[in-house]
């Protein structure tokens, strides 16, 4: 009985998958979870309401302007009741007409006026769910935080064969309970986590820049992770080439200057940070303003320190539980505790980047971290598990 107590509203809108959607309600319920189920017009062409009603235990609500179903329950009311909103199926139009902010019948409504997390699940015809505009809506809403789940790709109702089929109603039910895992599966909960990620960019002259190998998987499957775990994220990054993770707030930077600037301006409220970042640790002294010619054989630049920012936060006051990374080919432990020190951090999280197969550009890592007290080495792993692995390490240390 794992969603026991949790209060699901299921809407269905008017696609083929819809007859899963009763199956669903007797999943969900199966697993104790209170549901409530609302139809938009179109759905009704496909499955009764009749049917939902039976299988809920509740009248199913169909219409804004219904007096006796406002009576019962209002469609505010029933919109702030949920737990999670769930939308199986969920058609082209109606997650345009969501992206769209209206509130033009019952179910778009409710999706307007909750305050509850929604998961939207869509189920189309493969060449609809390709269509441009239905990609970005998509997008945008799972920009907006909205949980987009599936859909699964195979035959279609249609005949057709490619993306657009709705998830199993069982697959669907482990992702709600995934989602709203309690409290102790969220020891991040309430906390706000800003983070560096990627390398920084320094510039020569208009066309040529300083830079390094840093793709910015490690961070960004940090603020993936720390989402995932409760965290409010912000995710300060340098230029790289990766999809921004649901829920997080992405800022985009090429300097250093640029990225102390940006921490800078919203680090006061922050309660963990954590660089990740591969920051230049120097910048070209004077950036010529036109390209430089190559006249000569031989060239020189001169370069001086940039700020190094995960110092400037650890130096603060009521600074923010400060985790640094160490980019070491050798002495790892040595320079990561030295640096540990200086720095004034809590923690630091060192990487052996000479090992083939990790730390810059790979998708796998292994981490040995230190904290003043201690240390603990994580194995090598994709970086997605151990960005979780050390997350959970930073809440406990965080408790002490
Ligand atoms: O991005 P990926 O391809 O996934 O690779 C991940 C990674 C190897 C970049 C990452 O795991 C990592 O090690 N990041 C830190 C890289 C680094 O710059 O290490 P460092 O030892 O030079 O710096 C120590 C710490 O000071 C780091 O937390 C760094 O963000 C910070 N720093 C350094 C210089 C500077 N001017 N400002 C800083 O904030």
């Amino acid at each position: 009985m794992t969603l026991a107590n949790k209060k699901i509203l299921l809407g269905i809108c008017g696609g083929i998958a819809a007859y899963k959607s009763a199956d669903l309600v007797r999943k969900l319920k199966e697993q104790g979870a209170d549901v409530r189920v609302v139809m938009s017009q179109s759905a009704k062409e496909f499955i009764t309401p009749l049917t939902l009603q039976a299988l809920s235990g509740y009248p199913v609500a169909e219409s804004l302007l219904d007096p006796t179903a406002e009576a019962a329950m209002g469609h505010i009311e029933l919109a702030r009741w949920a737990d999670l909103v769930i939308i199986a199926p969920a058609t082209a139009n109606f997650i345009a007409r969501l992206r769209a902010g209206m509130a033009d019948e019952l179910i778009t409504t409710l999706c307007v006026a909750t305050e509850s997390s929604i998961a939207i699940c869509p189920a189309m015809n493969q060449q609809m769910y390709q269509y441009p505009a239905t990609k970005e809506n998509i997008a945008v809403l799972a920009q907006r935080g909205h949980q987009m789940w599936g859909p699964d790709s195979g035959s279609q109702a249609c005949g057709e064969i490619g993306p657009g089929r709705m998830l199993e109603p069982l697959d669907i039910v482990a992702r709600a309970q995934d989602f709203l895992a309690g409290d102790e599966q969220k020891p991040l909960k309430g906390k706000k986590l800003m983070l560096t990620a990627g390398p920084t960019r320094e510039a020569i002259d208009p066309v040529r820049y300083i830079s390094n190998h840093s793709s910015g998987k490690m961070g960004f499957a940090l603020a993936e992770a720390a989402v995932k775990l409760g965290a409010e994220v912000t995710l300060v990054s340098g230029p790289v080439n990766l999809p921004t993770p649901t829920s997080v707030t992405r800022i985009d930077v090429i300097s250093a200057e640029d990225m102390l600037q940006r921490v800078l301006n919203d680090i006061e409220s922050q309660d963990i940070f954590i660089g990740c970042a591969a920051v230049a640790d120097y910048k070209i002294e004077q950036i010529a303003k036109e390209k430089i010619k190559k006249n000569d054989e031989n060239m020189q630049l001169a370069l001086t320190r940039n700020p190094d920012i995960l110092a400037t936060v650890a130096k603060r006051n009521n600074k923010p539980f400060t985790v640094g990374f160490a980019a070491e080919t050798n002495n790892l432990v040595e320079y990561a505790r030295s640096k540990l020190e200086r720095k004034n951090l809590d923690m630091i999280a060192a990487n052996d980047v000479s090992v083939a197969g990790q730390g810059f550009n790979a998708d796998d890592n292994a981490l040995h971290v230190f904290w003043s007290e201690g240390s603990q080495h994580l194995p090598t792993t994709n970086k997605k598990a151990l960005a979780k692995q050390l997350l959970l390490l930073i809440a406990e240390r965080m408790n002490k």
